[in-house]
Formats: C-alpha cells, structure tokens, sequence
C-alpha cells in the first residue's frame, strides 16, 4: 500500500515509526514530515494545513490510505475531501471533529446522553458569565470554545481570575473567533489519565491508557503546555474505571454520534478526570494525543496499519490488538522559552548515542541544516523508554536524555516518578 502520513510532530514521527514497519506498507509519504520522520518516509513539502495540496498530491501519487495526525486539518474538512475524491482516509470527517472544535457542542451532546462531565454553562456575553461565576464561586473553569492551541483553559482559583480570563476570550479577544464563546464549568479534582480508543463509526476498541505532564515544571508547576511527557498505563486507571468510562463515556458519544447522522471514525481521546464518583469528562480530541501517542505505540506490540484501516473500513467489531505489558516514559526535551518564545536554532548532537541503549528518539520540532540536526521548535524532542517497572523505564529515558548535547534544551525530570505499574 501507499500510505501518507499529514503532519509534522513527536506524535507523528511515533505514528511513522510503527507504520513504516508494517507489512502492507511499500511507501510511506509524510506531509510535511520532520528530519526525525524522513528517516521511516519520504517527506514532500505541503504543509498539513494545505487541504488541496495534500488531496491533489493525493491522487497524482495513487495513495491508498491517508492517516491525519493533527486536529486543524481534520477540523477543516481534509478527511471529507479525500474520501469524497475516492481516497480512503483514517480520521473524524469535519462534522464528527466538532467534539474536539467545540466545548459547548461536546458538553451540549455529554448533557443529551446523559455523559458524567462536570457542570457548565456556555456564554457569548461576558457579564452574563461574570454573574454566573459570582454565583458559583471559586475554584472554576473557564475555556474558550474553539481551537486554541492547548492554551484556552484557564483553572480559576480566585474569581477576579476567572473574570479576567472571561474579559480576555469575551471582550479582547484573546483567542479569536475560537474564543468568542465560552464555557465555565465545575472545577473537578482528582488524577488525571488520557483514555484513547479507535472508533469505526459503531464500535469502540480502547487503547492502553496513558497520563500527561501538563505544566511546564517539576511538581506540576508554572504554565501549561501541549504535554511535557506521558506514561503508560495511567496510575490508578483500574479495569474497573476503565470500564466505567467505556460504558458511560466513550459508548454513549459514538452512540450518539452515529444518531446525529455524523459517526465518529478515527481515534477518540477522552482526557478524563477520575473523580470520587467515578470517570468523568474533561475534553474530547479527535485524533491521537502528544505526547501520548509516543508513550503509547511503542507498547503496540500488533501491526498498527491494519487497525487504522479497520477503523476508517467499518470493521473493527473483532479486532484486537496485543500490548506490551511494560510500563512506558515518554520525556518531552523543549527548548528554553518554552512554552513562551522557544529559543530556536541550537545544534542538537548525541542523537545516535542516546538511541543506543534501546531509547526511541522521536523529533517533534527538529530542521536539518546541512549534516546538522537544530531546534525548530517549542517542544522539540521526545524520548521513549519501555522497562519492567516505570521506574526503570524512567531510568532509561533519562540515561538517553543524558547524552543529548544540547545547550537550549530542557526537559522535567519527574516524567513518571511516583507512579508504579
Ligand atoms: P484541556 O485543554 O481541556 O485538556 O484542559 C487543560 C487542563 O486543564 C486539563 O488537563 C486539566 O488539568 C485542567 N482542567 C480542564 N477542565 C477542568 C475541570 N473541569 N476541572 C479541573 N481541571 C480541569
Ligand atoms: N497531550 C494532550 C493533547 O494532545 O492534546
């Protein structure tokens, strides 16, 4: 099969890793790709915004499966457009992306299907919101509605902090049209875990679970960002919580989606909250998570091409796909500035001496420049280890990331401490 990959992250290079490797696939195109994942694709310049491009390059080059990585293009109809040109493709079609390009379509739906979410209401009106946040009290949640690069949720502990976060998405704007409505909801505490599960449309097959770091700290500490590093599994996701969110979570959204006429294929990543009263939902992605894809494929011990396939076919009703029992690190290596204004442009050397114990070395924002690897990027590399305890798996992502010359680089160093599997 011809296969092209659109995108150019962490999570991308993890996905053309495990594709290069399957049988069925005799070429592997990526765009735009990264130098990390030329080393598994041929990379062609199309950026994975360029919807015609990619279905034009498409049909020249006879591709027979497209796997999307990124949201934005699936968001903006790329999956559409290519089945539509007779190409098959893995991935939510535009109406079925809404539970990711909308937080009020997605609370909206969990309020129909009876979903456990935590409460909310949605706002165009900034004083509207104030006057329901005066009501509820602090801590409170408040998120723009639309796409806004992981940077749209802001956890209130005061309410002169929720109502600065409502005056910057309602009335400056902050986020654009992403942010010209609003949801605040009910703050819920409890750990968290990322629950992933390919979807045909009708059945649901779950992934192993996996846990993001999202500050940028040590300890959970300063900003967030799009994920600093994953583990799988998640600590404390017992097959007990998994089920209860297979039953009240998962199921019920494909359910419903299917009833609204817009099933949902592709990969749905529930980011949950486990609660006292059990799982309950924070968001919904419509495509693998960074950095959980990249602790997550290197346990997939079955071919992943044909579950994808599956998936985007309708055919998943008997599938089943074999997992590593090793826990898995997966270390995001930033650039300094991040998630601010990353430094760029420093020589990254020691890649293959860091890979030599057996880590996996996937770029996430990585340029070559002549024989030289350099930072192109907020979060620039990732590094997998798997071991027969998360401890030694952390030990052996972090004896590679030890070898990794590189002046702007910063990483957390409690990637996976504490939890045991
Ligand atoms: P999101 O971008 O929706 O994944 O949210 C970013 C982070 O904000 C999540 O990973 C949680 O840590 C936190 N968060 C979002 N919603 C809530 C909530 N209702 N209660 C507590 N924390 C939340
Ligand atoms: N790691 C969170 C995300 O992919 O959105």
């Amino acid at each position: 099969m011809r296969i092209l990959l659109v995108g150019s992250g962490g999570r991308e290079h993890a996905l053309a890793w495990a594709m290069a490797a399957s049988p069925l696939c005799d070429k592997l195109y990526a765009a735009p790709g990264n130098p990390g994942i030329a080393q598994e694709a041929e990379c062609v310049a199309i950026a994975a915004s360029d919807i015609g491009g990619i279905v034009d390059f498409a049909r020249r080059e006879k591709i027979d499966f497209v796997v999307v990585g990124p949201e934005a293009p699936l968001v903006g109809g790329l999956v559409d457009r290519l089945e539509a040109a007779g190409i098959a493709a893995f991935g939510p079609t535009a109406a079925a992306a809404q539970l990711e390009a909308s937080k009020g379509f997605t609370k909206d739906l969990c309020a129909d299907a009876n979903i456990p979410t935590a409460a909310y209401q949605r706002f165009t009106d900034a004083s509207a919101a104030k006057a329901y946040v005066q009501g509820r009290g602090a801590p409170i949640v408040i998120k723009a509605d639309g796409l806004a690069a992981g940077k749209g949720v802001t956890v209130a502990t005061t309410l002169a902090e929720a109502k600065a976060a409502i005056d910057e998405a309602l009335v400056q704007g902050r986020f654009g049209g992403a942010g010209a409505e609003i949801v605040v909801e009910e703050f819920l505490s409890g750990p968290e875990a990322s629950f992933l599960a390919l979807v045909d449309g009708t059945n649901v097959l779950p992934l192993v679970s996996a846990q993001d770091h999202k500050r940028v700290g040590d300890g959970d500490t300063g900003p967030n960002t799009g994920g600093m590093g994953a583990i799988s599994p998640a600590p404390q996701f017992t097959p007990d919580i998994e089920a209860a969110a297979l039953a009240t979570i998962l199921k019920p959204t494909v359910a419903a989606m299917a009833a609204r006429g817009t099933p949902f294929k592709g990969v749905l990543y529930a980011g949950l909250i486990l609660t006292r009263d059990g799982p309950k939902l924070i968001e919904f992605n419509v495509r693998f998570g960074d950095p959980e894809c990249q602790a997550l494929l290197p346990r997939l011990k079955s071919d992943l091409l044909p579950a994808l396939i599956a998936a985007r076919d309708g055919d998943l009703r008997d599938f089943d796909l074999r997992w590593d029992a090793r826990p898995s690190v997966s270390v995001v290596m930033a650039a300094k500035g991040y998630p601010g204004e990353p430094a760029r442009g420093g020589t990254i050397e020691g890649l293959d001496r860091a890979a030599a114990d057996g880590a996996l070395i996937f770029h996430a924002g990585t340029r070559r420049d002549g024989d030289a690897i350099v930072a192109d990027g907020g979060r620039v590399l990732n590094i997998t280890a798997l071991g027969d305890t998360m401890a030694e798996a952390r030990r052996r992502a972090y004896n590679a990331i030890a070898k990794i010359d590189w002046a702007d680089g910063f990483c957390r160093r409690d990637i996976g401490l504490g939890a045991t599997a």
